[in-house]
């Protein structure tokens, strides 16, 4: 990562190595317009429509900015339903960073969760893992799989200091297989910055100690490698033992420690679809069936071939310090600007995007009246931002009908990867800042249409109660004048 000196201490910012050439257009809507959006989206920002959005930080999928090289690959893309050239290329990039003999194409990430599930998770199987992601234990628990999350303490924690907090718990994992019995246990899973709690990355060493247990007990070690980049800037910046090596020696290095990784290519190599990287011939035997059934012809996957070159270059820069380190260099600057601030967010920084701690900003919320959904919805109409609900909203109802409570309460801020400028993200701060000193006026939510499964993607609506949007848009007034 190019170290690169500022003359005053007071202008270190995160620097771009990189310049912008193409450039999209973005309006803010005034607040009028903000206020009327989100009422029409039923307070769920999914239903925003993108046009009314000022800064879409929903997500990282599928929406990271693309280099100039990853587009003019798309254009030599070699269009065959099979045996494509492209393939090849994509297939002999991922033997050549990943070190795994075979590769299968899928759509998109979950595409691989759903041949992973159906070809390894048997009634009554346990899958341990670090933490899940939604569509991972969907696809484990419609196969009758059983879920068990074993990220150390200190993931869970809020604010800590500790810099893996995405490590697995091995002594609990040892327990775990012992209790079930190695036999009951699918496959180990350990999920590269993960996702849920705050995109928090493991160290390479602890994915050694996990590899270890495995090995103990005769265990498959699968990676969901879909945020490994965030990962692999942590691990080189963060682990000691690390830091004198490439970016790309880290990358074998984890990798050796896996039977299988796959990935959902929204993220990782910024582009669109996914894929599954496996060691051994009779893993790959296996699962090949499904993906012509589910996906499309092995040498595609249900992906454009013009998506596979953009991925085999994406990757490739995946392997460039300075490309990977934008990302968590922007979010690392956002979350230490909103911290100058006192605005609560998930410390230490992770990959992904800034988690705002809504149990702490918006702690007069009960939490079943969606402390993060409230406060997600008041960020669009303070700022035209679109950030993402993670708590009880977007967890499902138990069968009796029952809400278990999330048990955190998080806004998440999707970063794409050079996709905002970083005055965009300090005018995101400034919008917090503000919101944060009127977190009064922001009160709960109720449901108005409550979906029976995925409340948040089958288009759930939600009233403000007591009315307090109005009060919020009407504090903005006093303090913005006529100024969006
Ligand atoms: N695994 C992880 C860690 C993910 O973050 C995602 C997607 C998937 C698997 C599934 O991949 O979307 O290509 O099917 N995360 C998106 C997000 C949806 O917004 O965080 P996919």
């Amino acid at each position: 990562m190019a170290k690169v000196g500022f003359y005053k201490d007071e202008n270190v910012v995160p620097l771009e190595m990189h310049k912008v050439r193409i450039v999209q257009k973005l309006t803010l809507p005034p607040l009028e317009q903000r206020l009327a959006c989100i009422q029409g989206a039923g307070y769920n920002t999914f239903l925003l429509q993108n046009a009314d959005v000022f800064l879409d930080m929903l997500t990282d999928s599928g929406v990271n900015a693309m280099s100039d090289q990853q587009q003019a690959a798309m254009m030599v893309a070699d269009d065959s339903y099979a045996g494509s050239s492209t393939f090849t290329r994509l297939a002999a990039k991922l033997r050549d960073i990943f070190g795994m003999q075979h590769f299968l194409p899928a759509h998109q990430g979950r595409a691989c969760e759903h041949i992973l599930a159906k070809v390894f998770v048997a009634p009554g199987s346990v899958v341990p893992m670090n933490y899940h992601f939604t569509t991972t234990k969907a696809h484990i628990t419609v196969q009758g799989g059983i879920v068990e999350e074993l990220v150390v303490a200190e993931g869970l924690a809020v604010t800590s200091a500790e810099p893996f907090k995405g490590n697995m718990d091995c002594e609990r994992l040892a327990d775990c297989i012992q209790r079930y019995t190695p036999g009951k246990i699918a496959f180990v899973r350990v999920e590269a910055g993960t996702n849920l709690i705050g995109g928090q990355p493991f160290s390479l060493q602890n994915l050694r100690d996990v590899r270890e247990v495995c090995d103990r007990f005769g265990v498959m070690l699968v990676m969901d490698a879909s945020l490994l980049a965030d990962n692999l800037h942590f691990v080189k910046t963060r682990e000691e033992a690390c830091r004198d090596m490439s970016i790309r020696d880290i990358t074998r290095a984890m990798a050796d420690c896996c039977d299988i990784l796959y990935f959902s290519a929204r993220k990782l190599g910024c582009a669109r679809g996914g894929g599954i990287c496996i060691r051994s011939e009779a893993h790959y035997r296996a699962m090949r069936g499904l993906v012509p059934l589910f996906e499309g012809f092995l040498t595609y996957g249900g992906m454009s071939v013009r998506e596979m070159e953009a991925m085999t270059v994406g990757l490739e820069e995946t392997m460039d310090a300075d490309v990977i380190s934008q990302g968590p260099q922007f979010i690392g600057f956002m979350v230490d600007e909103l911290v100058k601030r006192g605005v609560p967010v998930i410390t230490p920084a992770g990959g992904l995007g800034c988690h705002i701690d809504a149990m702490r900003f918006v702690d007069h919320i009960p939490q079943t009246q969606y402390p993060a959904g409230a406060l997600a919805a008041a960020l669009y109409i303070a700022g035209g931002i679109r950030g993402m609900e993670r708590g009880t909203l977007s967890e499902q109802r138990a069968p009796d009908g029952s809400e278990p409570l999330a048990s955190m309460e998080l806004v998440r801020l999707a970063l794409p990867r050079r996709v905002f400028t970083l005055s965009q993200v300090l005018f995101a701060v400034d919008r917090l800042e503000w919101l944060y000193k009127h977190r009064r006026l922001i009160g709960g939510l109720e449901w108005s249409e409550e979906p029976e499964i995925l409340r948040f993607f089958f288009y759930g609506r939600l009233t403000p109660k007591g009315g307090w949007s109005e009060k919020l848009a009407h504090q903005f007034r006093k303090d913005f004048g006529d100024c969006l």
